[in-house]
């Protein structure tokens, strides 16, 4: 790939609040580069406050400007660490793509995410490009689930039908017909991992069940599964998108209320994971019957016992991480917001009328100048 294909960065931290994740990368017509990628670390404090945040808490709007500011800081952090590690300068960088953090998704009402775009740039001294939900809600959409786009942008396998599945906190569909021409649709599914840390921090505490061994030790409660699985939101038709703020703890602790006090915790957790595994499995079959092929991405694709039990409901389909696609699957949502952020630069609108229901194409995000000023557009 020519070297003087310009560099984009993409940051965010997801609703699992375990890194935030920086990607550095170059694209090219039907190939993507990621030239390098760092999990960089989030405090406790700024964890901790951020979680707050995002399940509700006393004095928020002060709470948030400070944590917006704060999390701005730590993301030019992350940026500014993963250029040093590729040793390269930020002028190589022809813009930041940041999501930052949502702390509140009301879907098709208002989605809000922080990490301050002001204090990004200043930092780094690099347009950066954010608030990629804003316009989409705008026009009418849900403003998520955003990755279908560049699902469909890099991982489409014409005359093959896939489905890639990002199981991060939140799992969420996207469906790729053999037909080059046809619209690429997706929607979030429900929860991917955000109950299975939530449970495994309050039992085991640790920040998740590493390769999902203690789900693996635990039994399936038919009876809790049939409670969960009767939410209503799983047969919803789509546009539709959703967050912790839904499929959080109350909404497990409600389905748990009146169950043998007994229940075992590795039980519950086996039963969180195959409620993600059943549930995506089911959206692949009503939605991408068609797809041989099923590219998980996002961090579920490390939990072996939740990879099992996926590909155990998807006989006659290959269930296999992005990578064997050319996308590492820990960083595909990284690159999503790189990428965003040059389709930004191009002045491209991006189609996501069959995913979040948006009324027409929009170009996503708001640019902020870098040391130099508003970046020259791509052509
Ligand atoms: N080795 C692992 N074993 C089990 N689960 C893992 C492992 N690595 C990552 N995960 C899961 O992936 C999550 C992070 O996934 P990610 O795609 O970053 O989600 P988000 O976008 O919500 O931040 C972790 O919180 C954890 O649930
Ligand atoms: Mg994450």
């Amino acid at each position: 790939m020519a070297s003087g294909t310009p560099l984009f960065l993409g940051l965010l931290s997801g609703t699992s609040l375990d890194a935030v994740d920086a990607a550095l990368a170059r694209f090219e017509t039907g190939r993507t580069e990621l030239v390098a990628a760092r999990a960089h670390p989030i405090p406790e404090t700024l964890r901790g406050e951020l979680r707050a945040l995002a399940e509700g808490t006393e004095q928020e709007l002060e709470r948030l400007a400070r944590a917006d500011r704060a999390l701005g800081e730590l993301l030019a952090e992350a940026a500014l660490a993963l250029l040093e590690e590729a040793r390269l300068a930020p002028e190589a960088v022809a813009a930041i793509g940041s999501h930052g953090q949502t702390v509140r998704h009301l879907p098709g009402q208002a989605s809000v995410q922080i990490g301050d775009p002001a204090v990004l740039a200043e930092r780094t001294g690099i347009p950066v490009v954010a608030d990629f939900r804003r316009r989409d809600l705008a026009a009418g959409g849900q403003g998520a689930p955003l990755a279908p786009a560049f699902h469909a942008a890099c991982l489409r396998a014409p005359g093959r039908a896939r489905a890639v599945l990002n199981l991060g906190g939140i799992a969420n569909l996207t469906v790729l017909p053999a037909d080059p021409r046809a619209p690429v649709a997706g929607f979030d599914i429900g929860p991917g991992n955000t109950l299975l840390d939530a449970w495994a921090r309050r039992h085991l505490g640790r920040p998740w069940d590493e390769g999902g061994r203690w789900a693996a030790a635990g039994q399936v409660h038919p009876g809790l599964l049939e409670r969960l699985l009767a939410d209503p939101y799983f047969s919803q038709p789509p546009p539709k998108s959703t967050g912790p703020e839904h499929f959080g703890m109350p909404w497990l602790e409600r389905a748990l209320k009146g169950l043998e006090p007994g229940l075992a915790p590795q039980d519950v957790q086996a039963t969180l994971c195959e409620l993600t595994a059943v549930t995506a499995a089911a959206a692949v079959e009503r939605h991408a019957p068609a797809a041989e092929e099923v590219l998980v991405c996002g961090g579920g694709a490390a939990n072996a016992e939740l990879m099992r039990r996926l590909a155990a409901r998807l006989p006659g389909r290959r269930v296999a991480p992005t990578d064997v696609a050319g996308l590492p699957a820990p960083w595909v949502e990284a690159l999503l917001f790189a990428w965003l952020a040059r389709e930004a630069l191009a002045g491209r609108a991006v189609d996501l009328r069959a995913v979040t229901g948006a009324r027409r194409p929009v170009i996503l995000g708001t640019l902020h100048p870098g040391r130099c000023g508003f970046p020259t557009p791509l052509a």
